[in-house]
């Protein structure tokens, strides 16, 4: 078992805390406001939780779940993440985040954005691409036969290594989309991005396979 640092702790950050105190990880979580303001999600969440500040949660976590806006990657405890596997579920919406430069001109992926804030840390993008409803509905035990899997892309392939097995631990199987660089083929606007999971509206979700994730980021266009 392992313990995960949150750096956010809202839809996504919750819903990933979710499904590792149920596949018995701990989990340390943190937003902007404190920890004080986390204790109805640390009760919730059961014994396997606590909160603390960014960089005790960031210090503690063997992996550690960025889910904060793209916006606020610039004020993270980067000292405390260097050398951490790093799980980026950010998307850059600038009615949201601002204009980034760097993301407008597309020189950088989200994730290779995220990597520069963060110095020394290995960072893997996962998550960004599904809602957080279907994530927490469509987790399935390994063998399932309507197991659904993430795109995940990062630089660093023992840190992608620790990524699978901990999706494989929370209900995911995992298909490679290459390196950070690679990683606009899961952005906004992509093919694998929501689409392969279904509708909003319905909240269960839909199955997707290897297969379908694949064939996804196959039929991506550089924007
Ligand atoms: N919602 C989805 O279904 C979904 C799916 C995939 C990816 N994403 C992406 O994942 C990221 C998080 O989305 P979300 O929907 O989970 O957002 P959210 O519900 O608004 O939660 C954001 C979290 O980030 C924290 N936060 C904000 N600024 C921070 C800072 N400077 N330092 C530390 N924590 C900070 C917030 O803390 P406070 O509440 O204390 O401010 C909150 O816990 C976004 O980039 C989003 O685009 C979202």
């Amino acid at each position: 078992m392992t313990t995960l640092g949150l750096i956010g702790s809202g839809r996504i950050g919750s819903t990933v805390a979710r499904l590792a105190v149920d596949a018995g990880h701990d989990v340390v979580l943190s937003n902007s406001r404190g920890p004080e303001t986390l204790q109805d999600l640390v009760a919730a969440l059961g014994p396997r939780a606590r909160a603390a500040t960014g960089a005790t949660a960031a210090a503690a976590g063997d992996l550690v779940l960025v889910s904060v806006p793209v916006l606020a990657c610039t004020a993270l405890p980067a000292a405390a993440l260097a050398g951490k596997v790093v799980l980026d579920t950010g998307n850059y919406y600038p009615g949201r985040d601002g204009q980034i430069a760097a993301l407008d001109d597309r020189s950088l992926t989200e994730s290779e954005y995220l990597a520069q804030q963060i110095p020394g840390a290995r960072v893997v993008k996962v998550f960004n691409n599904i809602f957080w409803q279907h994530l927490l509905n469509l987790a399935r035990p390994a063998g399932a036969p309507d197991r659904t899997y993430l795109p995940i892309a990062g630089d660093d392939i023992g840190a992608k290594l620790i990524l699978v097995e901990f999706l494989d631990s929370i209900g995911y199987g995992a298909v490679d989309d290459g390196a950070l660089a690679d990683s606009w083929r899961q952005q906004p606007g992509t093919p694998v991005y929501g689409t392969p999971y279904g509708e909003f509206a319905n909240e269960k979700g839909t199955p997707a396979d290897a297969g379908v994730i694949r064939a996804a980021l196959a039929a991506a266009t550089r924007m």
